[in-house]
């Protein structure tokens, strides 16, 4: 329906029948596939760099929206727009010189996105939402998938969505963690355009279903 987009987040996928999960969640109408890159540092997790992305990249037909949850992660940039980004998504958390960095990602030729955690004021993005391409908006600490959704980041939304249309941009605004059936339409409507969904869409038994109910919600 309308502008709104559905990106599965592998982390909940079977990663034995990785090339067979993807075909799976596309096959289901996705509209892109949510890369989530952990360290050990940022987050108390680990998952998988480039080479994995590189190889996610050479069997999806959809953009990759790649969410790094790494320390540093300005060393990266080149690697993971080589690999394939499309989106690359740093947190404000994890980076010092936030403007140099989102510029960078636009060099390299990948959309920047940044990323904030729960306990961080949208307002602090103020002065680099005129340079970015996707704000994403934390609805669980991140590290983990499965984690339950914390409601209190309507007000960032709230708050992205009129500062968006005050200003006359147009980012998207993009909701990661705990994100379900319950909460999809209310999020939709309050401004939300992409949504991000591990456990919701891995651990149901049909796929293209759940999609679709996600997709009457918006
Ligand atoms: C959490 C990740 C999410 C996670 C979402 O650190 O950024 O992308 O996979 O999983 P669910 O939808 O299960 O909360
Ligand atoms: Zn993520």
């Amino acid at each position: 329906k309308n502008n709104k987009l559905i990106a599965p987040s592998l982390l909940s996928c079977d990663f034995t029948h990785l090339a067979d999960e993807i075909m799976a969640v596309e096959n289901a109408g996705c509209d892109m596939l949510h890369l989530d890159i952990m360290d050990g540092h940022f987050v108390p997790n680990m998952t998988f760099g480039p080479f994995i992305v590189s190889q996610i990249k050479r069997v999806s037909k959809v953009p990759l929206d790649v969410h790094l949850m790494i320390e540093a992660p300005d060393m990266w940039l080149e690697r993971y727009v080589e690999a394939g980004a499309d989106y690359l998504c740093v947190h404000q958390e994890s980076v010092v010189h936030l403007n140099r960095v989102v510029n960078r990602i636009t060099e390299l030729g990948a959309k920047p996105a940044v990323a904030l955690n729960p306990a961080t004021p949208p307002q602090v993005l103020e002065y680099v939402l005129e340079f970015v391409d996707m704000v994403l908006v934390m609805s669980v600490n991140p590290g983990f998938g499965g984690q339950k959704y914390i409601s209190n980041i309507i007000k960032k939304v709230e708050w992205l969505a009129r500062f968006r249309e005050e200003n006359g941009l147009n980012f998207l605004i993009e909701v990661d963690g705990g994100i379900n059936r319950t909460n999809i339409g209310m999020l939709s409507k309050k401004g939300v355009d992409v949504f991000v969904a591990g456990s919701a869409i891995f651990s149901s038994d049909d796929y293209k279903k759940t999609i679709e109910e996600f997709r009457e919600l918006l």
